[in-house]
């Protein structure tokens, strides 16, 4: 078996997470449910607060002071699952934040958090990092005008084709949204400012050399030959971040449906707050909300009400569904998702084999599909992704690299990464290059 990600790696950014990452995560979970008190009338959802706080500062102080991890005494579905980690071996002693793995202990802090507020009588299903989702999202107005813009003169120019739209031209438009969905927030959208498929093919040419350079592995072709293998069929998405990343995908699976290569598109968000910024249930009516409300997005009202307004239809009409399961919160990995898989990974493996494309978006997702082992940089995705691989459900990884995990690169690619990285930043680890977010993956297995 191959080791994990280890919290007392210097090496990793584990031990930049468990340092500098958690305890400030936690403080702004705090600092949140603070400004939401500040705002209340006296009265017991008030008084509550302060014990909630008292119980997450316990959890922040535990982390930073590298304390014995408390064991979860809440009686939760996946206590046993968590506390097998956190007990020494035959002991009633547990193991310090430094000595597990980062995965686990990541997952384990947003479980303890939210275990505390569903203990409560009044907070409960409270999400403490919905202010900030919010927030951002409205910054990241002007690309949200340009994207809506972009995706409704796409829609009016396959509607004004007296023929069905050529194969070719849906290609160039899944390549361009699913290159959007990849890059969320980081993607260049002035890319997107175009107005026919003539410009839309030139400008490829440019992105196409900078996809090269950033994405590592790149199995597009095969998504596209997946995708296109029939018409209909239903697309499954795996979300990762609310906000702009979550406008992405819900532009993609507008593309998906009126362009008849899904019939259906089934969106999978988390059941708890999750790594901040991921997408909850309540988080889709939010943002579809706040697309139609011009005190949020003042610019570009004929575009984005019709993203809205195509949303609320495929909503009304069953063409898009949210599903939710526990065992997105769990900190198992994704090759649980097969027959008899625990914590949920059965009923989601049953699930997800009607699947046309299940596409697991973002860091964590891949961190969870590759079991955040140390694998060879050139490991197979197929390899790195177990059971999984085996089970027929087609799974696509659309991922910008923030975290050690990745594999499916050319031999020798890494390796030539990390030396470079070290000449050029003297004082990092070889491998931090993996850590910002400049590169990408997108990997698929059938
Ligand atoms: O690697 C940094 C990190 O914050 C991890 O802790 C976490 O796995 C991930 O990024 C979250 O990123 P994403 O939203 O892309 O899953
Ligand atoms: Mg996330």
């Amino acid at each position: 078996m191959l080791p994990v990600y280890q919290n007392d790696d210097k090496k990793s950014f584990a031990y930049v997470s468990l340092h500098k990452r958690w305890p400030v995560l936690i403080g702004q979970a705090v600092n949140d449910i603070r400004i939401e008190t500040s705002q209340l009338p006296d009265g017991p959802k008030k008084d509550e607060a302060e014990s909630i706080i008292t119980q997450m500062e316990a959890v922040q102080n535990s982390v930073a002071q590298n304390l014995p991890i408390e064991p979860i005494t809440a009686d939760v579905y996946d206590k046993d699952e968590y506390n097998k980690f956190v007990f020494k071996p035959n002991s009633t002693e547990t193991y310090k934040w430094s000595e597990r793995g980062w995965l686990d202990c990541e997952c384990l802090i947003y479980r303890k958090l939210q275990i505390v507020v569903e203990s409560s009588k009044h907070w409960r299903g409270y999400d403490y990092f919905a202010r900030m989702k919010n927030d951002t999202f409205v910054k990241s107005s002007s690309a949200v005008s340009t994207l809506a813009n972009r995706y409704h003169k796409i829609y009016n120019e396959f509607k004004s084709k007296e023929s069905e739209v050529s194969p070719e031209a849906l290609k160039i438009v899944t390549h361009e949204l699913l290159q959007t969905c990849l890059w969320g927030n980081a993607t260049d959208l002035s890319l997107l400012v175009t107005v026919s498929m003539e410009e839309l093919r030139a400008l490829q040419v440019s992105a196409a050399a900078r996809e090269k350079e950033s994405v590592l592995d790149n199995d597009f072709e095969d998504v596209w030959k997946q995708l296109n293998s029939e018409k209909g069929g239903r697309v499954d998405i795996i979300l990762d971040n609310s906000g702009f990343e979550l406008y992405t995908d819900l532009v993609f699976t507008l593309f998906l449906l009126d362009s008849g290569l899904a019939e259906q598109v089934v969106l999978h968000p988390k059941t708890l707050p999750w790594m901040i910024s991921d997408v909850l249930p309540t988080d889709l009516p939010t943002i579809i909300g706040m697309l139609t409300d011009p005190s949020s997005f003042p610019d570009s009202r004929e575009d984005l009400d019709f993203i809205a307004g195509k949303l609320h239809q495929y909503l009304n009409d069953g063409q898009l569904l949210l599903r939710t399961s526990p065992f997105w919160v769990t900190s198992v990995p994704y090759w649980e998702i097969k027959p008899n898989g625990i914590l949920g990974g059965d009923a989601i493996y049953r699930d997800l084999r009607c699947s046309k494309l299940a596409i697991f978006k973002g860091d964590l997702n891949y961190r969870k599909l590759t079991g955040d082992c140390v694998w060879p940089y050139d490991t197979p995705f197929r390899t790195a992704i177990k059971d999984l691989a085996n089970t027929g459900i087609p799974v696509l990884a659309l991922r910008t690299v923030k975290a050690d995990v990745i594999v499916g690169l050319e031999p020798g690619r890494g390796e030539q990464l990390d030396k470079e990285w070290k000449e050029n930043h003297p004082d990092d680890e070889p491998h931090a290059w993996a850590w910002g977010g400049k590169y990408a993956v997108v990997s698929f297995n059938k």
